[in-house]
């Protein structure tokens, strides 16, 4: 079975949806919560739901590759296959990135390349669109760049609040992103991440 590990610096309510999805279905087990903010609320529900957890800040280590190195180590002692990234408001490092090549995903609450960054919501809101939503995608060095895995439109409607909207944002995401992760790692990605990842056409007749 995969061992999937999270990454979350908030609330962690996608973390909590992986975990209850993964339960269920038994394809893969999430062994491991990390977290940047010794106070998230994420770690409280790591102890709820039995999830070991740890966090460091940033700030304790001497360098931000030094506190990527920690992540990396305890990633690789607990033998994590792959990483998912909830609400981790840190850019991935060549430390990380080198380790899981291809294999951190990301979750966003907007239509990238729309709206990147920590204000999505509101940027969509204050913009005045009519439809944002989800993008899933696989992690690089950029802020919410990356081969696009899965997208989602919310639709906007008068009179939401950046909290209204991202409620419903997050009713998306809660049942998409474990899914979107379980394709990934058991290799049903798009064709156009595939592309974008391997860098070469596809052997099979894709139809167009
Ligand atoms: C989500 O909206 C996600 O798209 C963004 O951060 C938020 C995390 O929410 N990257 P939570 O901590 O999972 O509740």
């Amino acid at each position: 079975m995969s061992k999937l590990a999270v990454l979350a610096s908030g609330s962690g309510s996608n973390f909590e949806a992986m975990v209850h999805y993964f339960r269920q279905q038994a394809t893969a087990d999430i062994v491991l919560l990390l977290s940047d903010q010794p106070q998230a609320q994420c770690l409280n529900r790591a102890e709820r739901l039995g999830v070991p957890a740890a966090a460091q800040r940033v700030r304790d280590f001497p360098d931000k590759d030094s506190y990527e190195r920690w992540i990396r180590d305890t990633l690789l002692d607990s033998a994590v296959d792959m990483v998912v990234l909830a609400g981790y408001m840190r850019l991935c490092g060549p430390t990380l990135l080198q380790a899981f090549d291809h294999r951190i995903l990301n979750i966003h609450p907007a239509l990238l390349p729309s709206f990147p960054g920590k204000h999505a919501v509101e940027q969509a809101l204050d913009y005045g669109v009519q439809v944002s939503g989800v993008t899933i995608h696989v992690v690089d060095e950029g802020m919410d760049t990356g081969p696009i895995l899965y997208q989602e439109p919310v639709p906007v409607f008068a009179g939401d609040t950046p909290e209204t909207l991202q409620k419903r944002i997050a009713s998306v995401e809660h049942r998409m992103y474990p899914r979107v992760v379980e394709a990934y790692f058991q290799g049903e990605v798009t064709l156009k991440a595939r592309r974008a990842i391997w860098k070469e056409e596809p052997t099979w007749d894709c139809g167009f």
